[in-house]
């Protein structure tokens, strides 16, 4: 689903927020991308719903090579993929049903489409009750939900998320990951960055860590970061 050769992105020719990456995310597979602010963890996911390119090396998503990509190819790279955000990114002045219903405008969906694939989406994420509710009559929660609805109405094989729960309390944030897993084991590939400790560590997926944009850990069963002991204990064995 994912494919990076040695991709390094350098901003203002100087500072190089990723460097030199090399990794492979398959279909279906849930991965956590985790490091300390800065670490390059939003560069990398911009650099999969081609917000970025890269400087330098290959970003293949979904069979679509991004680094040759030109601009009037990108719309049907992101049909393949939906994307969610900490700040949920709601239009404040459209109802539940028309945030979720203008993403399928957008790319042209037709009426019959829309009004089969919208209820359809607000069920998955357990929002059908309020369709009618505008954004600033939900809690962050329900906020994130919807957005995650809009996202995936177009039903997407790959969800990336950008600190989905950043804004959101424990339990809040622990039902969203329920929810995504939800969404990962009916087959959607999902890749989250998140500073989430308590969550990344609860879900026991695939870890990425980045630090100063290099890719420090792939763990395949991994938690936010590895204990001191822990850490100690497997340098001891391999000494
Ligand atoms: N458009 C840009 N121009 C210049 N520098 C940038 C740009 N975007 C990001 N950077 C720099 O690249 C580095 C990586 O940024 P990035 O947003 O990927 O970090 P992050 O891991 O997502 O951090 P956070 O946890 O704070 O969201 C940072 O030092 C940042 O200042
Ligand atoms: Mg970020």
């Amino acid at each position: 689903m994912i494919q990076l050769c040695d991709v390094t992105v350098t901003y203002r020719d100087d500072y190089t927020a990723l460097d030199h990456v090399s990794l492979i995310i398959s279909k279906g597979e849930f991965v956590f991308v985790v490091g300390a602010t800065g670490a390059g963890k939003s560069t990398f996911l911009k650099l999969l719903y081609r917000e970025e390119k890269p400087t330098s090396g290959t970003v293949i998503v979904a069979g679509q090579n991004l680094t040759e990509m030109r601009l009037r190819e990108i719309p049907s790279l992101r049909r393949k993929l939906g994307v969610v955000f900490q700040d949920f990114g709601l239009l404040p002045n459209k109802t539940v049903y028309e945030n979720v219903a203008f993403a399928l405008r957008v790319i042209g969906a037709n009426r019959q489409v829309i009004r089969r694939q919208v209820p359809n989406a607000l069920e998955m994420v357990g929002m059908a009750h309020r369709p009618d509710a505008f954004p600033h009559q939900l809690s962050g929660g329900e906020q994130q939900r919807i957005a995650i609805a809009r996202a995936l109405v177009n039903d997407p094989p790959l969800l990336l998320a950008d600190e989905p729960t950043g804004n959101l309390d424990p339990e809040t944030s622990w039902s969203i990951m329920e929810l995504l897993n939800h969404i990962n084991v009916r087959g959607t590939t999902i890749v989250v960055a998140s500073h989430d400790h308590a969550v990344v560590d609860r879900m026991e997926r695939r870890v990425l860590g980045f630090e100063k944009g290099v890719l420090i850990r792939d763990e395949k069963c991994g938690v936010y970061k590895e204990a001191t002991d822990v850490r100690e204990a497997r340098q001891s064995v391999t000494r």
